[in-house]
């Protein structure tokens, strides 16, 4: 009896354990699909700019959005404890500053949403300081690919 109780403790140790493990998995998986929806998203105005996509200025202000929606996410897609995918152990050394930069993000694609009513024009400059957000981050934070 007492064999069977220490094996069904060590089961339950067992599935915590895997619990907690593929809990940080889907961490990575989902944040890796909010970054590729922030290229996307980045994607959509890049085109406008560049004249290859005619100017569409609900469009353009919705990627920007969804940007500035993806950005308030970030600290919670990093939680302490999902260490891996191509994020860098300074992430979680320094969580504050990388939780700056997320918040730096957000209120530049904020910005851009609020220009993309202005003109491609407007949208341009406001763009580029998401770019340069994202790459600010990126190197700081993420493995170089
Ligand atoms: C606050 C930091 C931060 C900001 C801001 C940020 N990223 Fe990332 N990004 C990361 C980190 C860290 C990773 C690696 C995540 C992982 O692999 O677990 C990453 C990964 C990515 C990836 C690769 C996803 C994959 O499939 O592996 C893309 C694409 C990406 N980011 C695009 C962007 C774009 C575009 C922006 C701006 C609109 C942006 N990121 C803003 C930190 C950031």
């Amino acid at each position: 009896m007492k064999s069977l109780v220490s094996f069904s403790m060590a089961g339950l140790a067992m599935a915590a354990f895997l619990g907690h493990a593929l809990a940080q998995e889907d961490l990575v998986a989902k944040r890796q699909a909010m970054m590729k929806d922030n290229g996307a998203q980045a994607g959509v105005v890049v085109k406008m700019i560049k004249g290859e996509a005619p100017f569409d200025a609900a469009a353009a202000k919705a990627a920007m959005e969804k940007i500035a929606a993806n950005a308030a996410e970030i600290p919670a897609d990093f939680a302490p404890g999902s260490e891996g995918g191509k994020a860098l152990p300074a992430v979680w050394e320094n969580f504050a500053g990388f939780e700056a930069d997320a918040m730096a993000l957000k209120t530049a694609a904020e910005a851009a949403a609020a220009a993309a009513d202005q003109g491609v024009e407007a949208l341009g400059p406001a763009f580029g300081a998401v770019g340069q957000a994202c790459g600010t981050c990126h190197q700081t934070f993420r493995q170089p690919s």
